[in-house]
């Protein structure tokens, strides 16, 4: 009888078990088939966001390397870039160790230069059709552009399904792995239980105290970003987290609008944490 009542426990927890399997896959995973994760990285930021997505996916990683390596400080790259943007050059690039035909899905990585994906990327992108393929971008950035990055792949790759992925301020790579997580089990691309966050509030003017923040986390920032018009808020795991409506003017007095994201933890100093420009 004993035998028997055990059983039926070890029934039970199989048939409890398959169904909380299955009430976790009702959202389907869009990474179809084998994936590969591919990046090029110059200084190492891309390349750390890289390697943390390859271990929570459990995939094949490799990176795209340019025979002449961008190896020069910021100054150097970025003179360089402007020398080769005028003349066209396309980054050659060594081949890649893995054949593509092998994956469905590449989740695709690159800092981002001049608004958009670093030189060799655009090479890569413009050398392979990646034709059927989904494509999940990421990136690493001083302060935005996976948005415009991302359409721009999309463009480039039209018979591939670009879908946009996890970006993340350089300044910030340790506070990713947490974030990358998160990013991977909304997007049901992992099998994971996560607190959702809240809606951001209705926006509203900026106060005093929310423009100190904005100012805290953005006026030690190499470039100037501007000024803040509006506010909302929604309360994280991380700390509060703002979403201003920026306008800034240029130096030739043209306006432009922005949405800054900053992260105000507990007892630190706010940081922002990307610039999306519109
Ligand atoms: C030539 C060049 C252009 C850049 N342009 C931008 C830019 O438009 N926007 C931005 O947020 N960061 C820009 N950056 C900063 C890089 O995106 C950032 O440092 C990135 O994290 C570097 O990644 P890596 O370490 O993988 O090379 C630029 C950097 C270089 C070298």
């Amino acid at each position: 009888m004993k035998k028997l009542n055990l059983l039926l426990m070890l029934a039970l927890l199989i048939i409890i078990g398959v169904a909380c399997k299955s009430s976790k896959t009702e959202s389907e995973n869009p990474a179809e088939g084998k994936t590969l994760v591919l990046y090029y990285s110059q200084t190492g930021a891309t390349k750390a966001v890289a390697e943390e997505i390859q271990q929570l996916l459990g995939c094949d990683i490799d990176s795209i390397i340019a025979v002449k390596p961008y190896d020069g400080d910021f100054d150097q790259t970025i003179a360089r870039f402007m020398q080769e943007s005028k003349d066209s050059v396309k980054a050659e690039l060594k081949p890649l160790n893995v054949n593509l035909d092998d994956y469905d899905t590449i989740f695709l990585g690159f800092p981002i230069w001049f608004g958009t994906y670093a030189l060799p990327m655009a090479s890569f992108i413009s050398d392979n059709s990646l034709n059927g393929k989904t494509i999940v971008t990421f990136a690493t950035f001083g302060s935005g552009g996976i948005e415009k990055a991302t359409l721009d792949a999309a463009v480039a790759l039209p018979a591939a399904d670009v879908k946009e992925g996890y970006g993340v301020r350089n300044a910030r790579v340790a506070k990713a792995p947490a974030e990358i997580k998160r990013f991977l089990i909304e997007n049901n691309y992992i099998d994971g239980e996560i607190e959702a966050l809240p809606e951001f509030s209705e926006p509203t003017d900026v106060s005093e105290e929310t423009a100190e923040i904005f100012h805290a986390a953005c006026d030690n920032y190499q470039f100037p970003l501007g000024n803040p018009v509006s506010v909302s808020s929604r309360h994280t795991p991380e700390g509060i987290e703002y979403e201003f409506g920026v306008k800034s003017t240029s130096q030739d007095g043209s306006e432009s609008n922005s949405i800054i994201y900053v992260i105000a933890p507990e007892n630190e100093s706010p940081e922002f944490t990307r610039v999306v420009r519109e």
